[in-house]
């Protein structure tokens, strides 16, 4: 394969409609964990926390119904303008989620990937993701890339630094070799982009890879959102016409013509 080919995970979808079935991919905004705790009377944290239980069940679900990569906002570039005790809280919380859940995620067959800047991250973070990564690296039944620290735009700009780095003349910067160095060159393009909470933005997540991913907005909110609700999203997605800019594959002809 040469330096500018695509892997075949990451492989330009065929010109043309083509029938949606089953995502290949789902990338998630887990949106809606501090409003669920607030109708409880709960504090922040512990949406997050059920938060994180949500994500090990919707792992699970989106694996049964045939889904090969998930991929979810943990933590945005921007999230550490949130206050420092909630910030705190989410590393700590993802420390635990590892030593709690890891096992049974290799158990059950998840290949973890962690995508964005580990720059900023304490060492003891950093050494549990390889860890988990380390673990699970030969599980084959669907992979759950966690964006942490990750943001769309550094994304774009981490690549280009590495092409400028290469000493890259500019005409052998394409999209694909761009798409080699962004943070999710192991997996093809997300199909659904499905984001909980009410919100109808995406927030700097996966905005060069989402650039044709069929969207799903929906009021549910991140802890509540179950096998009922996964569902929905994929069923919504099974009826979408996918033609990344090309023409209908079934023109719908005037009538009298
Ligand atoms: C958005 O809800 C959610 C987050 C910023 C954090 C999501 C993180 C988790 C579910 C934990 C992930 C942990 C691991 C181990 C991957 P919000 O707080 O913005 O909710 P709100 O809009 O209701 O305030």
């Amino acid at each position: 394969m040469s330096d500018l080919a695509l892997p075949d995970a990451a492989a330009a979808p065929a010109a043309g409609s083509r029938p949606a079935a089953v995502p290949r991919h789902v990338a998630v905004v887990m949106d809606g964990n501090g409003r669920w705790a607030r109708q409880r009377y709960m504090p922040r944290f512990f949406g997050h926390k059920q938060g994180v239980d949500a994500l090990v069940r919707a792992v699970n679900t989106f694996a049964d119904r045939g889904v090969e990569f998930l991929t979810v906002f943990a933590f945005s570039s921007e999230n550490w303008k949130r206050p420092s005790e909630e910030v705190s809280g989410l590393m700590s919380l993802v420390l635990v989620a590892v030593s709690k859940y890891l096992a049974k995620m290799a158990g059950d067959g998840v290949r973890i990937r962690i995508i964005g800047d580990r720059s900023a991250v304490s060492d003891k973070l950093r050494q549990a993701w390889e860890h988990a990564e380390q673990v699970t690296r030969d599980n084959h039944r669907i992979t759950l890339a966690v964006a942490f620290n990750y943001g769309g735009r550094w994304d774009v700009v981490q690549a280009c630094r590495h092409a400028v780095a290469q000493g890259l003349p500019p005409e052998q910067i394409d999209e694909a070799w761009l798409s080699q160095h962004m943070a999710l060159s192991f997996a093809p393009d997300p199909d659904l982009f499905i984001r909980t909470g009410g919100e109808m933005r995406m927030s700097n997540f996966l905005l060069w890879q989402a650039a044709y991913s069929e969207l799903f907005f929906t009021e549910c909110l991140w802890p509540d959102f179950g096998q009922a609700e996964i569902d929905a999203a994929l069923a919504a997605y099974a009826q979408r016409d996918r033609r990344f800019g090309s023409l209908p594959a079934h023109p719908v002809v005037p009538a009298g013509t």
